[in-house]
């Protein structure tokens, strides 16, 4: 396998972007307090480092994350940047989740508010966070394509659909990319999905390529989770589901100090190595992290380092499912 180059095309029509995007979500909701300045520190590590792509979504911390990365993008030429903004999951003040509404109405709504909050008048990918259960995927891509032909917004992107939504939205209007979870525990995608997006020339933006921490190879079985921590909540961080789950990081491990690597950093290549059509966001939110993560765009792994990956982690090697059942549920990817 040869090293990727630094920036990608995200499917046939997408923009090019850096090989790997930074996903803000845990900056502002979902893992347990962030600290803003170390937030806005690593957001401009970031972009001082290369990366191009910023993934968000209006609903992380209530439109929070949408004004931090305002606050980090000070000073910066906008046109350096590609934003990633998920829009439709409902949430009441006390940041309870009540829903998804991907209803034209509410898809130009959300958007108007976003572009506020950002300080700007386009961006780059828009996408529904979920499938709307109550809304054809037409009408949702179709309020998005009124957008772009207005100028608000530069690309469609779509997030956890399944392959026959995959087609129904392309039938309707180019699709820049399926962002979906995807790691070497999380790999269901493979089956249908992903042969769907590529022979719709669909990228591929990955999230969760650490199972959300489980995988970064500095999750312990005795770390606090806080009570609004979504691992607090994830089958794959529970009991005998999260021992069993660890063994299979110890596995990496092995792995990676013979490269001299991180485990993190195997994670993150793997995903990587899956195709040049498909970018890793990764999730860091101190410049630590987001350092080490970085450091994966340089390990190469041979076909050999494949095969010792995929003998210690085989696909559906986990316990537990990558969302609890409610959750799941929301997921078209997944039926
Ligand atoms: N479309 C969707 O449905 C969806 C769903 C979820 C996320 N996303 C997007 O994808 C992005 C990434 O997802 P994610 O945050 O769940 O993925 P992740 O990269 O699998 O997990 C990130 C977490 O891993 C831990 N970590 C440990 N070492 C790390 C390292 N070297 N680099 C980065 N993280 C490290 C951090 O937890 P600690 O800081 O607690 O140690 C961090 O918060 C999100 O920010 C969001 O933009 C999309």
């Amino acid at each position: 396998m040869t090293t990727r180059p630094a920036r990608t095309k995200l499917g046939t029509i997408g923009p090019t972007t850096s090989a790997l995007g930074l996903g803000c979500m845990g900056m502002s909701d979902l893992y347990g307090p962030a600290d803003e300045t170390e937030s806005i520190a690593t957001l401009r590590a970031a972009l001082d480092a290369g990366v191009t792509l910023l993934d968000t979504g209006d609903f992380y911390g209530m439109g929070h994350n949408e004004l931090l990365i305002h606050d980090a993008l000070r000073g910066r030429d906008r046109a350096d940047v590609q934003i990633s903004v998920k829009f439709g999951a409902q949430r009441g003040p006390d940041s309870s989740w009540l829903g998804y509404d991907a209803s034209p109405a509410a898809t130009k709504t959300a958007l108007a508010y976003t572009l506020r909050r950002l300080r700007t008048d386009y961006i780059d990918i828009y996408r529904p966070a979920r499938l709307d259960p109550n809304v054809p995927i037409e009408e949702t891509v179709g309020a998005i394509a009124d957008l772009v032909k207005a100028g608000y917004v530069r690309h469609i992107g779509l997030s956890e659909v399944g392959a026959d939504t995959l087609r129904r939205a392309a039938a309707a209007h180019p699709i820049s990319d399926l962002q979906i979870e995807y790691s070497l525990i999380s790999r269901s995608l493979e089956h249908e999905v992903l042969p769907t997006a590529r022979e719709l020339g669909i990228g591929i933006t990955a999230y969760g390529v650490l199972s959300r921490g489980l995988l970064s190879g500095h999750w312990t079985n005795d770390r606090a989770i806080g009570a609004t921590d979504f691992r607090g909540f994830s089958p794959r961080f529970q009991g005998d589901n999260l021992t069993h789950n660890l063994n299979l990081v110890e596995a990496l491990r092995t792995i990676a100090e013979a490269k001299g690597v991180s485990v993190a950093q195997v994670a993150i290549a793997w995903v990587a190595s899956r195709g040049e059509d498909i970018v890793p966001l990764v999730g860091a939110r101190r410049r630590d992290r987001l350092a080490e993560a970085l450091g994966a765009l340089d390990v190469t792994l041979t076909q050999a380092d494949l095969d010792a990956i995929e003998a210690a982690v085989p696909a559906g090697a986990a316990a537990g499912d990558r969302y609890a059942a409610a959750q799941m549920a929301h997921l078209d990817s997944e039926h």
